[in-house]
């Protein structure tokens, strides 16, 4: 895992705070956990930060910690922790989060790199030159069947090209992004079989004329009144099959303390008496 830390003091602002809605939102947010308990509103409200001003500063982490009333140290070791959070500065129309996890390395996410490096900069967390695109490579963003993927913000796009990632980020930097359908760049569906389904194209009658008609809607009634069946049940009388009795810590209680309504001294260290 790679070493993450703080950008350079020459880019972090000064101060941060949520905007209106954000502030009201985060206020919201906080009241949702038990009261002494605030503190679990941190990523919630480090994710906001980043949302709001593009990447976690280090004036965000300070402002959330005295939010929730934190250490600096505690939020800090959350920003830093989870890579989700940028603590620098990213492309401000797109970051592009390229997986080279195996099935994607496999189905050419090398050749999304180099279009990422030969597009954007030759090293990944480096602003373009107008300051409007970054990239990374980042671990399985869960997108295997429809590899190889990127995801920028919060939507992925999958079943790349290198061809089609370069219209992707161009079209980004164009301020187009939200025009790019998310999801496969090609001719499927979801994650569906390219080409068209392969499986359960027909029904199977074999199994049609087997099926039991359904009850209809107005024989609800019935289905529920049909009792449970006890067929796999195990035929034992053992004692502890038998529902009138308690479980075995109640039942110790119990003998204890009908010992003592009879009088009796119940001595732990002694083995209990034998029933007559
Ligand atoms: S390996 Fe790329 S999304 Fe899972």
């Amino acid at each position: 895992m790679s070493v993450r830390r703080l950008a350079e003091d020459t880019v972090q602002p000064a101060t941060f705070a949520f905007n209106r809605e954000n502030a009201a939102w985060a206020k919201a947010t906080i009241q949702k956990y038990p009261k002494g308990r605030e503190q679990s509103a941190v990523i919630p409200l480090l994710m906001r930060a980043q949302e709001q001003d593009g990447w976690v500063t280090k004036a965000a982490i300070e402002s959330v910690a005295d939010m929730l009333g934190m250490p600096y140290i505690r939020v800090l070791e959350v920003a830093t922790f989870y890579t989700q959070f940028q603590l620098k500065p990213v492309g401000s129309r797109a970051h592009v989060q390229v997986c080279g996890t195996t099935p994607c390395m496999l189905r050419g996410a090398e050749d999304l790199i180099k279009v990422c490096k030969s597009k954007i900069a030759a090293e990944p967390f480096t602003l373009n030159e107008s300051g409007t695109l970054s990239w990374e490579e980042v671990e399985c963003q869960g997108a295997c069947v429809n590899a190889p993927m990127v995801m920028i913000f919060k939507d992925t796009f999958e079943d790349l090209t290198a061809e089609r990632l370069e219209e992707i980020i161009d079209l980004f930097d164009a301020g187009k992004g939200a025009d790019v359908e998310p999801g496969p760049q090609i001719d499927r569906i979801y994650s569906a079989p390219v080409g068209g389904l392969t499986t359960l194209q027909t029904p199977d009658e074999a199994e049609t004329k087997k099926a039991p008609a359904r009850a209809s809607k107005g024989d609800g009634d019935k289905a529920v009144s049909v009792p449970p069946s006890n067929a796999a049940k195990p035929k034992t009388s053992a004692e502890v099959t038998n529902p009138t009795l308690k479980t075995p810590a109640t039942a110790k209680k119990a003998s204890a303390r009908n010992a003592r309504i009879e009088g009796e001294t119940v001595d732990k260290s002694k083995p209990a008496k034998k029933p007559r």
